[in-house]
């Protein structure tokens, strides 16, 4: 392939990305607007389906404007897909066997919901508002490892993603800075402007004279650099080596870290994301059932009425003048009702994400003693997909990885194993990035989202056509019964949604309230 073809290539695969990104539904308009609901007196009876993040913040708002509220659940917990695995957490999945998390005190995994980008307006502006302490959440590190299996003299070895970050810079920048001056791409430049871009690409990929690329030291050292004489860095691979060992596949690929809802800096709750869910509950969780199963829910002629299943399996019937149905619509759709054909066809057709975790725990850091990883994620395109190193106590004896957290295909083989066998599993896909798990693991407690009662899914995974279909009816009040939770947002599969339509609910009904 010539240079001109390379170069021809590399922007239209940026088009192929942004398409490709745009059809996964990762690219979201702005979040919703103003918030700015008066208290009055004309206030009324609403019923929330569900105590996840959509249900507690719409209460909490709800409350502030002097609604009276009650929020059925069906788990025996708050937080729906917020959820902290420590000491003693049980689960047992759809079809599965119990599981009893046996974490030591002070670690956690958390197995929803784990980091908050920076531009999450609401999700930042409630753990501001409930005083719940953030910090960072790393989610890139170069020091942390690309492992590509499969052939090649770069495959099947892990290999620090700052050698191939500078590497791959460096040859793409030597590829712009040398055609730079070819036939026709100059055209748009004057001579001065293209002195400045390839200055510009001399920095970024740290090119030398000509233009080329011969290594750098943001590769790094192969030892400790300090006490000792400096040395030359480790000689770059070359870019042959690294295309045919399939670093360049997606599985690897930048997007990651550059997308929008990605990019430095993300946050966590300090201690756990539950931490977020424990604050809602100190405002609001006097106005939970628990182990309350919705079946059946029917707008009336003013009002509605819902049919649950209590903690002691008898069905019991409540009314309210407003609903927010807050169930995932894999629930949904389990509901006997009578909502329109609309809302009952989205609850059957809105795909949702398969997807799953595993927390492992070892009893020594080695990712931080023996490799000098603090925080941040390795990747590779085994099915484990990635491995997340912990955020928080830094230096401490134990530690716990997440070491899987898997899509699609991969989450599905994964959710087919046994606890036993995933442990298994794991630990043999990641023991090719880091031999010491075969020394250090301790325990382990996984779940597949897919298979988890009451969630059944990961997040509402929208295709353009659902979109179009299934989603705009969602955004309506069905008679008295709203619909909140990400799969009603464009934020689908963050914290942030559930807010946004926690806030859009609560206005829609005060609204209607004020009118009356
Ligand atoms: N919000 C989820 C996460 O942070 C799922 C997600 C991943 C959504 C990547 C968009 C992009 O893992």
């Amino acid at each position: 392939m010539t240079r001109r073809e390379f170069i021809n290539q590399s922007s239209l695969s940026i088009g192929a990305v942004y398409a490709a990104l745009n059809a996964w539904g990762f690219i979201y308009p702005a979040p919703a607007g103003a918030f700015d609901l008066q208290k009055t007196d004309k206030t009324g009876k609403v019923l929330i389906l569900g105590a996840g993040l959509a249900g507690l913040a719409a209460a909490y708002e709800l409350e502030k404007l002097g609604y009276q509220c009650t929020l059925l659940e069906a788990r025996t917990r708050a937080g729906g897909r917020i959820w902290t695995i420590r000491e003693g957490t049980q689960e047992t999945e759809i079809g599965g066997e119990k599981q009893i998390a046996h974490f030591d005190k002070g670690l956690y995994l958390n197995a929803g919901a784990a980091r908050i980008p920076n531009h999450h307006e609401l999700s930042i502006h409630y753990c501001r508002e409930l005083k719940i302490p953030l910090e960072v959440f790393i989610n890139m590190n170069e020091a942390a490892y690309f492992y590509a299996e499969g052939q090649g003299t770069l495959a099947n070895q892990p290999i620090k993603i700052r050698q191939l970050h500078a590497d791959l810079r460096g040859y793409t920048a030597e590829l712009a800075a040398k055609a730079i001056h070819a036939e026709n791409l100059d055209a748009e430049l004057s001579s001065e402007d293209a002195e400045k871009l390839i200055a510009y690409l001399k920095a970024e990929g740290d090119l030398v004279k000509n233009n080329q690329y011969q290594g750098s030291e943001r590769r790094g050292y192969g030892f400790a650099f300090g006490a000792t004489a400096a040395e030359a860095p480790a000689p770059a691979f070359a870019l042959p080596d690294i295309i045919k060992s399939g670093l360049l596949h997606p599985a690897f690929s930048n997007v990651g870290e550059y997308t929008y809802h990605q990019q430095p800096t993300l946050l966590q709750p300090v201690g756990g994301m539950d931490r977020l869910v424990e604050a809602f509950k100190e405002k609001v969780g006097h106005l939970i059932t628990y182990q309350a199963e919705v079946k059946e829910i029917y707008n009336l002629e003013s009002g509605v009425k819902v049919l649950f299943q209590n903690n002691s399996g008898k069905t019991q019937e409540i009314t309210a003048d407003y609903c927010i149905c807050t169930l995932p619509l894999p629930m949904l759709k389990k509901v006997k009702s009578n909502l329109s054909g609309d809302i009952q066809r989205a609850a059957d057709f809105v795909p949702y994400m398969k997807t799953g975790k595993i927390g492992l725990q070892f009893k020594r850091r080695f990712w931080e003693e023996d490799d000098g990883i603090f925080g941040g994620i390795s990747k590779t395109n085994m099915d484990i997909t990635q491995i997340f190193y912990p955020s928080y106590g830094f230096t401490n004896s134990k530690g716990i990885l997440k070491g899987y957290y898997n899509f699609h295909e991969r989450a599905v083989r994964f959710a087919d194993l046994s606890l036993a066998d995933r442990e298994k599993q794991a630990l043999a896909e990641g023991g090719k990035i880091h031999p010491q798990y075969a020394t250090e693991f301790e325990n382990s407690f996984s779940l597949a989202w897919h298979k988890i009662p009451f969630s059944e899914g990961g997040w509402a995974d929208y295709k353009a056509n659902d979109r179009k279909l299934y989603f705009p009816t969602l955004l309506k009040a069905d008679g008295a019964v709203y619909f909140a939770g990400e799969h009603t947002t464009y934020l689908n599969a963050w914290m942030a949604g559930a807010f946004e339509s926690a806030r859009r609910v609560v206005k829609q009904i005060h609204e209607r309230v004020q009118a009356d």
